[in-house]
């Protein structure tokens, strides 16, 4: 990770900055302000409806920010329209997956690849290391996979995009406990490589195992953020904003 000699600051990959958001007339976000440094993986958290997708669709350029700044390695992003937000290194696993369930796996992967600068970017053969069961299903037509497999698909498709940013929307949400861990140790090794993640999840013990920070948003609003590391010592400090777990 980069970190400034100077200020001996990290590089922020993705900043947030009072973020209201609106659908229509409904008022969703209240002034989010979030940071997540390069090379970490920040989890975001909260109950069902408390804005996280809706954070996810700003940063993305999906549902624009109204008022608020959002910046990408220090670059202003919250006027530039999704197209352009993508290019600039950000890349979704939208909630739900939303793979393209009448193109096969390949395809799927093709209409997302991006070149960009780096050491080792992503390509097909390395999206197939990572998943090997992607492979074994290269012609399959996407809608045919399982839901984990598509979430593989889903993943998959976002790293062909070579982002600088990831967006993860509950990658684990309806797998099984078997899934859930295939995913989280992929989780682990794009971040292993140095890319700066921000995930949301229902799964509170995956996002614990996976994050270095936490953010809870609640109606819209920043309820919590610290370390993932003061919240595994003290469960009970985020626990409360979220409901049953
Ligand atoms: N397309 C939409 N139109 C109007 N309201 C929406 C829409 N999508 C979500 N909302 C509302 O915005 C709030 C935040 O939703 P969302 O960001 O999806 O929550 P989360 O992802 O945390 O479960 C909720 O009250 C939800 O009902
Ligand atoms: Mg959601």
């Amino acid at each position: 990770m980069a970190t400034d000699r100077v200020t001996g600051l990290g590089n922020e990959a993705l900043t947030l900055e009072g973020v209201h958001a609106y659908y229509g007339h409904s008022h969703v976000l209240h002034g989010i302000s979030l940071r997540l440094p390069e090379g970490k993986v920040l989890a975001l958290l909260g109950r069902n409806g408390a804005g996280k997708t809706t954070t996810i669709m700003s940063i993305a350029g999906l549902l624009p920010a109204r008022a608020g700044s959002i910046k990408l390695f220090g670059r202003p992003i919250e006027k530039l329209p999704p197209e352009f937000i993508a290019r600039a290194g950000i890349r979704l696993v939208p909630q739900g997956r939303r793979i393209f369930p009448s193109l096969s796996v390949q395809e799927n992967l093709a209409v997302a690849e991006q070149q960009r600068e780096g050491k080792s970017p992503w390509t097909f053969s390395r999206v197939y290391e990572l998943f090997p069961r992607l492979q074994e299903r290269v012609r399959q037509g996407a809608g045919s996979l399982s839901g984990g497999e598509q979430q593989m698909l889903a993943i998959g498709r976002a790293l062909m995009g070579n982002p600088r940013v990831l967006l993860m929307d509950e990658p684990s949400e309806g797998l099984a406990p078997l899934i859930v861990a295939e995913v989280g140790r992929a989780i682990e090794q794009i971040k292993s490589e140095g890319l700066s993640i921000l995930l949301v999840e229902q799964n509170f013990k995956l996002a614990l195992d996976l994050a270095d920070d936490i953010i809870v948003i609640n109606t819209g609003q920043v309820a919590f953020t610290g370390s993932a590391a003061a919240v595994r010592e003290n469960n009970e400090l985020v626990t409360q904003h979220l409901g049953v777990f």
